[in-house]
């Protein structure tokens, strides 16, 4: 046991914890295109494993075999309820987040008539704007779009607070974006809307996977994200607020309706994918006591304090690619420095396409990501759509070294 408090992240550990590092394949790749997924860390494969092998039974009976498999699954669940310190039954698992941003959008027909208005951004991943455009279709609302900064993509704050009127029912943004990678200020946002009785949805996808959320801090009503992009498995995770939750129509059979973790889960995610989410929790509390020791924190603040060494990680080697690459003809999508910025850089090139770049990497053995990332509506905004090409994206986890950013630089100015 090490009780030496480590400030900064140890990378040999972290990348001891992720078996795929020696398989052949991952082991030579510098893998960019973590924001489409991340490798799975090892106590959740373990996990999902297990249960597949031992416990791949219907569970809950009183045979020790689905007595077993139900306790995995309620590790599971238990584990996301402590890694987000929230109320019990807030949290809903799902089989991906664009699933359950549907499935709240279905329920919020409690709430919403022809008089009412939504507002979605212009910079969010289409999860949360198609949703709410087809709630406002079917109930006759009328769908507002906050727009961004054509040259930046920014939202800016002044405008949402001039649209803001007695009939906007739902606010859905994004904490970060998946092209751009600005931090959004949900806090802001929150007690605007909060002052204007209005619900605030936001979409974590893009940010939890770099810095761990303090929901009882943040506030909002709904809250999603994705664990396939936490090192885990392919889940989607919604916290409700109690109160908005119990405003809204549920999505179960009629039986369950008094199971609040079950009110917003129309589909039944994979079981064995729900027991190996204990894996997660038992990898931040074995990584955390790696890096600061013994120490009687709860999951929730364990998992903020480790993330932040997550977090200055990545962001350090973020600035070691934009500073490598700033004299190359090529443009950075977004701000130019790490400030309010997650570790996640969209590119496009005065002299390949987004393809041809992508294509170079990968002989170079570096993963990264092409396309309009589902940010359509943003891509076309920023006049990136024209040849249908969008972005080049290099998106970072908390797993990659310098070296791996340095193949990156080097593999990008042999190019230009
Ligand atoms: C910002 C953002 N929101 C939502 C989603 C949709 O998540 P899921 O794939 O779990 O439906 C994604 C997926 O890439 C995303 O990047």
């Amino acid at each position: 046991m090490n009780t030496t408090a480590h400030h900064d992240l140890d990378i040999d550990y972290v990348r001891s914890c992720f078996p795929c590092f020696s398989e052949p394949l991952a082991s030579k790749t510098a893998f960019f295109e973590n924001a489409g997924g991340t490798y799975v860390v090892g106590p959740v494969l373990d996990r999902l494993f297990k249960f597949y092998q031992s416990n791949k039974v219907q569970p809950y009976y009183p045979s020790d075999i689905a007595h077993a498999a139900g306790e995995q699954m309620d590790a599971g669940r238990k584990a996301m309820d402590d890694l987000f310190g929230m109320p019990e039954g807030t949290i809903t698992l799902g089989p991906s987040t664009t699933q359950n941003i549907n499935t709240l959008a279905l329920a919020c027909t409690a709430i919403v008539d022809s008089k009412s208005e939504i507002i979605v951004t212009e910079q969010d991943h289409e999860a949360n704007i198609g949703a709410w455009e087809r709630l406002c279709q079917r109930t006759g609302a009328k769908l507002r779009l906050w727009e961004v900064d054509e040259v930046t993509g920014e939202l800016e704050l002044a405008k949402l607070e001039s649209m803001l009127n007695s009939s906007v029912k739902i606010v859905c943004m994004t904490h970060s974006s998946n092209i751009i990678g600005s931090i959004n200020p949900i806090e802001e946002v929150i007690e605007l809307c909060r002052s204007n009785g209005t619900r605030v949805l936001i979409d974590g996808v893009s940010f939890v996977p770099h810095q761990w959320p303090n929901l009882s801090i943040f506030q909002p009503d709904a809250y999603c994200f994705s664990t396939y992009k936490t090192y885990a498995t392919h889940l989607g995770v919604m916290y409700t607020a109690r109160d908005f939750a119990e405003e809204l129509d549920p999505q179960c059979h009629y039986f369950n309706t008094e199971y609040p973790e079950k009110r917003f889960d129309g589909a039944g995610p994979d079981h064995a994918a729900i027991a190996a989410l204990a894996g997660l929790a038992e990898y931040f509390e074995q990584s955390h006591l790696h890096h600061f020791g013994t120490g009687r924190l709860s999951l929730k603040k364990k998992a903020i304090q480790l993330s932040g060494l997550m977090h200055k990680h990545e962001s350090n080697l973020c600035e070691v690619l934009l500073e490598g690459i700033t004299d190359l003809p090529l443009r950075i999508i977004g701000r130019d420095s790490m400030k309010w910025r997650e570790a996640n850089i969209s590119l496009i090139s005065e002299k390949h396409s987004p393809q041809q770049l992508c294509e170079s990497l990968a002989r170079n053995n570096i993963a990264a990501g092409y396309g309009n990332f589902y940010a359509i509506r943003l891509l076309n905004k920023l006049g990136l759509m024209e040849k249908e090409e969008g972005v080049l994206r290099i998106s970072f986890a908390h797993y990659n070294t310098r070296e791996e950013v340095m193949r990156v630089v080097t593999a990008l100015q042999d190019l230009h």
